[in-house]
């Protein structure tokens, strides 16, 4: 049945496709919308609305996972019970990093501390948050933008939420997002928030908006590895040392930012391998223990690679200035991640170029 109605987008997307040589590519926003989208159940039995929905003219593909109960009756999830926007479970957004890796894993789609998991795709061809490439998010403004209204505009329709209790989660490219453009300009909508940076930090690239409210209100945990990419080696201790003075311009003391701004890199392991295995699993670890670092637990992170303690909740004041233990040179340029395209699409859609797979799977740099 998917086979057919796949082949059916394909062949009408195929005369958009750029081309090379003669032969189609995919983008890799092109070879997502390939993978159906509809109601499925999560590991811990929530249900999962993914839907697309037009924000501020951009295409926001999203997940929702929360129990069926909570859908607003209007949402068209069967068991959909809620027929008020307000209600009592927090949610945790989610952005992937480069390629979308963790839209696909859903690693927060299972309930926690009474917070429900939503991921959002990024609106652009490489599915870059904030577009661009590297560090330079060329479309951050918008995107963060549209994530904003998102949250304020869009999720209410669908489900029963706490708009007073969520909080965020970004993954490499979607942390450099998050701490380069979102916390700074949509941050105030978000009071009492909390943000966990995994393998990802720029300092601020754009104004700060009511920056006293949000560095007073506002968790931030950084978490990287002994091994990260080298720009990113970089550019995480200039957003900590970058952050940590905006909390003090605010009048807050040393005391204040290490309750509310923290960092780890202590595992052995490459970009997002913070189990010292690879980068899903890695991310999956950082998100099983979500509430523990993020919603007042006792900051330990269980499954951390060796050396870590697993406790990750050490204040950013005098520990700005990270140790790394150099970086795999395959590692230095690429962000990128894209195993979804193989496990996801190999099976069940015939067309995916192969040549576009291996493009987007290595540095576009170097091969
Ligand atoms: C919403 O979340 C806030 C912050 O955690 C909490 O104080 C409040 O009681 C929650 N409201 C409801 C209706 O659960």
């Amino acid at each position: 049945m998917h086979h057919s109605l796949a082949f059916v987008s394909l062949v009408a997307l195929a005369a958009a496709y750029p081309q090379r040589g003669g032969r189609q590519r995919a983008t890799a926003q092109q070879q997502a919308a390939q993978i159906p989208q509809g109601i499925s159940t999560a590991t811990d039995g929530s249900t999962i609305l993914d839907d697309t929905v037009n924000v501020n003219g951009l295409p926001i593909r999203f997940k929702i996972s929360a129990p069926a109960d909570q859908f607003l009756t209007t949402s068209g999830v069967p068991g959909a019970a809620a027929t008020s926007p307000d209600g009592t479970m927090g949610v945790n957004v989610l952005l992937h990093g480069d390629g979308g890796q963790s839209f696909f894993d859903m690693p927060n789609q299972n309930l926690q501390a009474n917070t429900m998991g939503v991921v959002l795709l990024a609106p652009d061809p490489n599915l870059f948050w904030g577009g661009g490439s590297g560090l330079q998010r060329t479309d951050g403004v918008a995107h963060a933008q549209a994530v904003s209204d998102f949250i304020q505009t869009e999720l209410p329709q669908r489900v029963a939420m706490n708009s007073s209790a969520v909080v965020f989660t970004g993954v490499s490219g979607g942390s450099l997002l998050m701490s380069g453009f979102f916390i700074p300009a949509q941050m105030q909508n978000f009071p009492n928030s909390a943000v966990e940076l995994n393998c990802g930090g720029l300092a601020p690239q754009v104004n700060f908006v009511n920056a006293a409210q949000v560095l007073s209100q506002t968790t931030i945990h950084f978490q990287s590895t002994q091994q990260e990419l080298q720009s990113l080696q970089q550019s995480i201790p200039d957003a900590i040392v970058a952050y940590e003075q905006l909390a003090a311009d605010q009048g807050l003391s040393a005391a204040q930012v290490n309750a509310l701004q923290t960092v780890d890199n202590t595992p052995t392991g490459g970009h997002c391998e913070f189990d010292g295995q690879d980068f899903v699993s890695g991310v999956q670890t950082m998100l099983t223990s979500y509430s523990n670092v993020m919603q007042g637990g006792n900051g330990v992170v269980t499954g951390l690679g060796a050396p870590s303690t697993g406790q990750v909740r050490t204040g950013v004041v005098g520990n700005e200035n990270l140790q790394f233990a150099g970086g795999r040179k395959r590692q230095i340029e690429s962000m990128i991640n894209v195993n979804w395209v193989r496990t996801l699409l190999a099976e069940d859609v015939v067309v995916v170029n192969e040549e576009s797979v291996e493009l987007l799977a290595c540095d576009r740099v170097s091969c």
